[in-house]
């Protein structure tokens, strides 16, 4: 089956305060070239939602498509713009993704139907207020979830539509499916695919493209 990888890169990077962070560079590449980059070789496409007005940086193997006000509208754009049978969808802010992961993802896809990488939770977790501790929340069975998400595009795009017709918002696209009442697998992610949110994470995203760069993946 065809597989296309979807960019949602349409976002303002109001957190980290550096203008539209697809464009950021980081040793002296942007993170939208490194998710490109990173996703090309497994796809027969690369489609990138980017800011409205905006335009793809020269050199990159990708079509682009104006994204939405929200992610998930960025998203299902992205999906109206393919007609692949499988869909990748990856955040531009997680810059360094290994090939690996990658094809956990497609393996778990092409079995189940949906899938993300996740990362069982290391940290002790607990719900705070005002600044103080005001729980333990037990951290057993719990996964940060990251991207990138495979799908079956026709049923990602049913999950899409619903939501839209619903008013239905969820923070990412395995999100959907789940609400939707489907099953997705948990693929083990990495740590270095963190999302470069704030401008602390720069300072860990010049450090991870140090030895990335080098050739360590
Ligand atoms: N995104 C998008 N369309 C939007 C909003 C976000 O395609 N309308 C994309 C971002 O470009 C990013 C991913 O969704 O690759 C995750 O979003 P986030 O990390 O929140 O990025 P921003 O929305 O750009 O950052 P902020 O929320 O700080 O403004
Ligand atoms: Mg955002």
């Amino acid at each position: 089956m065809t597989v296309a990888a979807l960019i949602p890169a349409a976002g303002s990077g109001t957190r980290l305060g550096r203008g539209p962070k697809a464009f950021v560079e980081v040793a002296g590449q942007s993170l939208l070239a490194r998710s490109v980059a990173a996703l090309a070789p497994h796809v027969g496409e690369v489609l990138v939602a980017l800011p409205a007005g905006m335009d793809l940086p020269a050199g990159l193997r990708a079509r682009a498509i104006s994204g939405g006000e929200t992610r998930q509208e960025s998203v299902l754009r992205l999906l109206e713009a393919t007609s692949a049978g499988i869909v990748l969808v990856h955040d531009a802010a997680r810059p360094f993704l290994p090939a690996g992961v990658v094809g956990a993802l497609l393996s778990a896809v092409a079995e189940t139907g949906a899938a993300t990488a996740a990362l069982p939770v290391a940290d002790t977790l607990v719900r705070g207020e005002g600044g103080q501790w005001q729980g333990a929340v037990p951290r057993e069975g719990l996964w940060a979830v990251q991207t990138p998400q495979a799908f079956a595009r026709g049923e990602l795009l049913r999950a899409h539509r619903a939501a839209c017709e619903q008013g239905y918002a969820a923070t990412d696209d395995a999100g959907l499916i789940a609400w939707q009442g489907g099953a997705v697998t948990l693929v083990p992610g990495d740590p270095r695919l963190f999302k470069v949110t704030a401008p602390g994470d720069l300072a860990l995203a010049h450090a991870v493209a140090r030895l990335w760069d080098a050739g360590e993946r």
